[in-house]
Formats: C-alpha cells, sequence, structure tokens
C-alpha cells in the first residue's frame, strides 16, 4: 500500500516537522504492514509559482506548461492511497513552499485523474508559539477540493519546550499516523490477506437459557 508522507517545511534536514513526520510514519507502520511510504519534502524540488495564465484549464492544454520540478512530484503521489502532511505555521498560515504546491495543482481541477487527491490523509501542524488550529483550517478547503478526506489531525506548539521531539507530541503524531493505518486497514476487503472481522457478534446466552446455566452463567 502506498502512502505519501508530505513534509512541508523550508528548513534543511535536520527539521522538526520532519522529525515530527517521521513518528506519524512510525505508527502508521505499526499498523499497515506492508505500507510503502514516500516522502516528500517540497523544499527539495523546484516547484515556481503559478503565473495566473489558466491555460492548464484550456481543455486543448490540459496541463501546467511551467517547465520545473512540479510534473515529477505529482508522478512521485502516483498509485497512493494516503498521505501524512506535517507543516509547520509560517505567518499564521501555511509555508509558503506548501501554497505554491497547492496553487498549482488547480491544474488538474477538471482533470479525470487528480494527483494528491482521492487520498485518505493525516495531517500535523506545529508552531513556536499559536495559530496552529487556524492554519490547520485553512488546508480544508485544498483537501475537499481534491476530495481528500482527513481521518486524523494533531495541532501543536513549543510552548517553552526547546524539543518538541523529547515531549508527548511525538506521541500525539505517532497517534496520527496509527489513526490513519487503522482506517486504512478497515477498508481493505478480506481478499488483501486479512481476516474480516464478524460484522455479527454471536449471540449470548440470557440468563435462564438451558445454555446459560450450564456455563454457570
Ligand atoms: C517564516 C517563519 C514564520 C513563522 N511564523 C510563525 C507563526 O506565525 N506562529 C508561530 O507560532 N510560529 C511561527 N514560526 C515558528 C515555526 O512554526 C516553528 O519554529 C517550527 O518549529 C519550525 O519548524 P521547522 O523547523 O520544521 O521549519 C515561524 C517560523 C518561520 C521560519
Amino acid at each position: 500500500m502506498k502512502i505519501i508522507a508530505l513534509s512541508c517545511t523550508q528548513k534543511r534536514l535536520p527539521s522538526l516537522t520532519d522529525a515530527l513526520l517521521d513518528a506519524a510514519i512510525t505508527g502508521l507502520v505499526r499498523e499497515v504492514g506492508d505500507a510503502e511510504v514516500r516522502r516528500i519534502r517540497l523544499i527539495d524540488h523546484r516547484i515556481s509559482m503559478c503565473e495566473g495564465e489558466d491555460t492548464c484549464l484550456d481543455p486543448d492544454v490540459g496541463r501546467c506548461t511551467i517547465d520545473d520540478d512540479f510534473t515529477h512530484v505529482v508522478g512521485l503521489a502516483e498509485g497512493a492511497q494516503a498521505m501524512l502532511l506535517a507543516m509547520p505555521v509560517y505567518a499564521g498560515n501555511v509555508p509558503a513552499v506548501l501554497k505554491i504546491f497547492q496553487e498549482r495543482l488547480k491544474s488538474f481541477m477538471n482533470a479525470e485523474q487528480r494527483p494528491f487527491g482521492n487520498l485518505l490523509v493525516g495531517t500535523i501542524v506545529h508552531s513556536r508559539t499559536m495559530l496552529t488550529e487556524p492554519a490547520l483550517a485553512s488546508l480544508f478547503p485544498w483537501y475537499l477540493r481534491l476530495r481528500n478526506k482527513n481521518v486524523a489531525s494533531a495541532c501543536f506548539t513549543q510552548a517553552g519546550h526547546q524539543d518538541l521531539t523529547r515531549t508527548a507530541a511525538v506521541d500525539l503524531c505517532a497517534a496520527v499516523g496509527r489513526q490513519l493505518g487503522m482506517t486504512l486497514d478497515g477498508g481493505r476487503s478480506p481478499a488483501d490477506g486479512r481476516a474480516a472481522l464478524p460484522l455479527v457478534q454471536p449471540a449470548r446466552p440470557r440468563c435462564g437459557d438451558p445454555a446459560a446455566s450450564s456455563s454457570g452463567a
């Protein structure tokens, strides 16, 4: 099962965002044994700003014509079923690198295939002091437009902790990963190799039933 781990920090490694993403990946892999996780650090790719020409929406063109790494990054997500997205708050909102990427994905608005769309998502947002929730909320219109479904999120601030990786934030990130993994796993059919849970529990003997008295109930 292919999962995208999208790091949206603008900082070089090591970054707190990537450390928190690692924790979420660990949680996810715990639930999905066959997870093939593909990490994408947006900042490592050359993705320019949308030039607002709308040629991508012209049915005769049908794609973004800017010549950079965008098409390559989009290709990395091919066949993915889920995404873990981790980002810091920059200036009260999503980092510019993610905003630019979001705007470029508009080129698929009229397309049948929507890269980075139709995914189950787990989201991690962190900041130094504030505005994690508004930044998280600003992601939702983007998720909805791409038909993504956010199944778990965690928001936290450093709040005086110099090293968030030595706090319970790591456990929260792992829980986001696990929840995403459980949701993915729950959506598998029995043919995927795991035994399906019984839909109906076997009836328990009632008080007074012969079966109940013989079992000592
Ligand atoms: C350009 C910039 C803008 C920031 N804006 C905010 C902000 O609005 N609110 C906040 O609490 N922290 C803000 N921060 C702090 C980051 O969210 C915080 O340092 C985060 O841990 C950085 O993660 P990283 O090391 O993975 O990039 C900002 C940091 C940068 C570099």
